[in-house]
């Protein structure tokens, strides 16, 4: 029905499109009330203004509550992971053996400032200064301060602990917060997040792909093209034989937050042949363990087809959770965790991808792209993730963080054109011509994001 009517298609944005409209108004694929974000066009400044920056990271950054990092990474007591953010930098540590004995602190002495850790993880009992080995606890109180008795006593008579950041736990990812007494806690921050996602039961998932790198564009210039499918059709154009950039959910949720369901196993409406099962079609019926010349099928028969494959091989294995429903099968359910993380979530794992301002400059970021699935001793992950072959998913090993330059190939396919494409954009911004960005419904879920994000610089959050 909806291939036919796309020539002629008129989209009512109150209503939006919906996945599956038969979903109830309390089924994982409901539809979220429209949110009216107006028509604003965005400042292209807020892209490249040093001022824009450091109001950022003065009202965002050290305000919000920020995905540190993933607690299977510090299984064990005294295992820790550094993040940094901005300018700041924070060692995350367990510190016992209860799944709530995660702790945060700054990364620096109270000697004369150097950072306690350098690596990206490490393990002990203590953390030392490499420059006069002062040692504190993994618990932050003080260890020893060398050659105690040439301090003066009212210099060091506070025994200065680690300064404390806080933190706390959700989906198996660990949250900081540099705010001390911060606005919302991190149940409230979340809002229905943890509820719409527990059936994937992200806290089970281990790392197993952890790439960095950095590229000449501004955090949100990436952040806001991870946030639409609009521009598949023109950049990414050869995941259309399997991939329905057009009709999708998008769905507006609170402080900031949203979702994207996407249709996969499906021809785009705008590939004119519908009905032939095309090469897509037949490497996504192969990557489920079906047979692709023995579908007797038409293009528009594989997503269910697939679905009814996959779902009782995955319960099989253990993989699917209670409360998933049969389209997530195929589908790409993609989240947005204000203000910087997204999530591209099946139910065998979840890409992960988090855009980190450059302190130095506000036309660069860090970004980070893991890959985090359910354990598996034999079965590939799908393709879509971007795992190489070969790889241990069954989560005894956790692979090294690679780090690549800009340009380099190793994000995978999709993500290496982002990586041409984004920068560009970024000069763009520059010019005097352009005077601020015109989103469509496609492109809500950025005007949501920065409708949030003006409310942080506006001090009301
Ligand atoms: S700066 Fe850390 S011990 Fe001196
Ligand atoms: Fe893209």
């Amino acid at each position: 029905m909806k291939l036919e009517n796309f020539a002629q298609r008129r989209y009512d944005h109150e209503a939006g499109w919906r996945i599956n409209p038969d979903a109830g108004d309390d089924a994982p694929e409901r539809k979220f009330p429209y949110v009216d974000n107006g028509t604003d066009r965005i400042d292209p400044a807020r892209y490249h203004d040093p001022g824009v920056a450091r109001r950022e990271w003065e009202r965002l950054w050290t305000r919000v509550w920020l995905v540190a990092g993933r607690a299977s990474d510090i299984p064990n007591r005294g295992d820790w992971f550094k993040f940094d953010i901005g300018k700041e930098s924070v060692i995350v540590v367990r510190t016992g053996t209860e799944p709530g004995d995660i702790r945060a602190f700054y990364n620096v002495c109270h000697h004369r400032g150097n950072r306690l850790v350098m690596a990206d993880f490490g393990h002990g009992e203590h953390f030392t200064c490499a420059f006069h080995s002062w040692q504190w606890n993994i618990d932050g109180s003080l260890n020893r301060i060398t050659d105690r008795d040439t301090f003066r006593d009212e210099l060091i008579r506070d025994d200065p602990p680690l300064a404390p950041v806080r933190c706390g736990q959700w989906g198996g990812f660990v949250f900081v917060n540099l705010d001390p007494a911060p606005a919302q806690g991190l149940t409230e921050f979340l809002g229905s997040l943890p509820a719409q996602l527990a059936p994937f039961r992200f806290e089970d998932m281990v790392v197993v792909k952890d790439v960095q790198t950095w590229w000449p564009a501004n955090w949100k210039t990436a952040l806001d093209a991870f946030l639409e499918s609009y521009h598949v059709h023109s950049i990414h154009s050869e995941i259309l034989p399997f991939y329905d950039d057009y009709y999708q959910q998008w769905d507006l949720l609170e402080n900031g937050m949203s979702r994207m369901l996407m249709e996969f196993a499906t021809v785009s409406p705008r590939v004119a042949d519908q009905e032939t099962v095309n090469d897509g079609l037949k490497m996504m019926l192969a990557d489920a363990g079906m047979d692709p010349d023995g579908f007797a099928g038409t293009a528009g028969e594989v997503r269910k087809a697939i679905q009814r494959h996959k779902v009782p091989a995955l319960k099989a294995e253990g993989r699917w959770g209670d409360g998933l429903v049969e389209n997530q099968a195929t589908d790409d359910w993609a989240y947005f965790i204000f203000p910087n993380v997204t999530l591209n979530i099946h139910p065998e794992g979840f890409l992960f991808q988090r855009f980190r301002p450059d302190p130095k400059d506000p036309e660069g970021f860090v970004y980070d792209v893991q890959v985090i699935l359910h354990p598996v001793e034999k079965a590939a992950p799908p393709v879509y993730m971007g795992v190489e072959d070969g790889t241990d998913c069954s989560g005894r090993t956790r692979p090294e963080r690679r780090h690549i330059r800009h340009g380099e190939p190793g994000l995978g396919f999709v993500l290496d054109q982002d990586s041409m494409l984004v920068p560009v954009v970024q000069q763009g911004l520059h010019s005097r011509a352009f005077r601020g960005m015109r989103f469509s419904e496609q492109e809500q879920r950025l005007r949501h994001f920065h409708k949030e994000l003006d409310r942080y610089l506006a001090g009301e959050k």
